[in-house]
């Protein structure tokens, strides 16, 4: 277990519901394909997997970020599928994600490994140890994992869905396999996410990008509750918990009893109304990333009303959804910098 830095370090500060001189910052898929530095570690790279599974490489991505916009966190390199190969998923990407043996029985969810503790993916301690290696103390270090439903629609679609009639279809003609299927993955990531602690990991994210496709009554069955499974089993863990639930701001209330540190918002929903909702939790979000294909004067505009809008503890500016390839870097650094700058009146 890495050290608690000495120096301050403004988001796990904003986790804790501590004062800070300004919010920080930092931007989910910040590491990708809009920042020419990565394109040309991914080319040298050439597959998207062999990029993650090369540390040396990962740890480069990862940081390229910080260095050039100086924000206040870094996400470890890798993909939310990734921990889906040592559970037993043949996974490639092309660049969409494709899985060629999904789940299709309730003896292919039984043949899901559940590593305890956990291992198969050694690559991501090594990335974490060698990034945190380099990164300033102020910097804080972030591992993640995707959610069990957002974990069963790859699962069970076998690739990104668009109407997730499989995963819906499985879900009601075979309930008891798919509660199986979500136990298993509730309690296979919050193994992945006790080993990402132990090599350095000081905050976890944990993506459920889409609890969109469900109604209010099957988003509590199929993805708030697994995923409150995982939280509770990673209770103990020490570090700040960031739940995002991409598409739920249907759910704000059912949110506000998630057992996590902090909830992490979509742009659907408004940030003031989020705060009155969820008044024991920690608030990251939620700017449009389609807002960063504006031009400059517009993002400095729309972040300095997000800002205004949102808490004054406890709360981590980012995009509401992660960042797209075709947005300018310029448009990302005006983003971070509207941040940086900004101070409560
Ligand atoms: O900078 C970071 O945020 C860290 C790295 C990161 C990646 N994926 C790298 C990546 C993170 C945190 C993710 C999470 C992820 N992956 C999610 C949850 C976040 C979200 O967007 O809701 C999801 C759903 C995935 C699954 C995934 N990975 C898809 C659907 C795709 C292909 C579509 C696409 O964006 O091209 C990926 C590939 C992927 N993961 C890329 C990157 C940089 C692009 C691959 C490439 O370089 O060719």
């Amino acid at each position: 277990m890495q050290p608690t830095p000495a120096t301050s370090n403004r988001l796990l500060d904003a986790c804790n519901r501590r004062t800070v001189d300004r919010p920080p910052v930092w931007v989910m898929r910040q590491a990708g394909r809009y920042l020419p530095e990565y394109r040309e570690v991914r080319k040298r790279a050439g597959d998207f997997l062999t990029l993650c599974r090369t540390p040396e490489l990962a740890a480069e991505v990862t940081l390229q970020p910080v260095r050039r916009f100086g924000v206040d966190a870094a996400i470890v390199f890798s993909d939310i599928l990734t921990p889906l190969v040592p559970m037993g998923a043949d996974l490639t990407f092309s660049p969409a994600p494709h899985i060629s043996n999904p789940v299709r029985s309730v003896e292919d969810a039984e043949r899901l490994a559940v590593p305890r503790p956990w291992h198969g993916t050694e690559f991501l301690d090594q990335t974490l140890a060698r990034v945190r290696s380099e990164l300033d103390p102020s910097v804080a270090l972030i591992g993640f994992c995707g959610a069990p439903w957002t974990l069963a629609t790859y699962l069970i679609e076998g690739t990104t869905s668009r109407s997730f009639t499989k995963v819906k279809g499985f879900a009601l003609q075979q309930p008891e396999a798919f509660a199986l299927l979500l136990d298993r993955i509730a309690d296979g990531m919050a193994s992945y996410l006790h080993s990402q602690v132990e090599h350095g990991a000081q905050v976890v994210q944990i993506f459920d990008s889409w609890v969109g496709a469900l109604g209010a009554a099957d988003a509590r069955r199929w993805a708030l509750a697994p995923a409150r499974r995982l939280l509770e089993k990673t209770a103990d863990l020490g570090v700040p918990r960031i739940y995002f639930a991409n598409g739920g701001s249907h759910l704000l209330s059912d949110l506000s009893s998630m057992p996590c540190e902090v909830i992490g918002l979509d742009w659907r929903c408004d940030l003031a109304a989020a705060a009155d909702a969820l008044p024991g939790h920690a608030l990251q979000g939620n700017l449009d990333p389609g807002l960063l294909m504006g031009p400059v004067e517009v993002i400095r505009k729309r972040t300095l009303e997000m800002l205004r809008n949102a808490p004054r503890a406890g709360y981590i500016a980012n995009l509401g959804h992660g960042i797209t390839p075709d947005v300018p870097v310029s448009h990302m650094g005006a983003f971070v910098r509207t941040v940086q700058e900004f101070s409560h009146a």
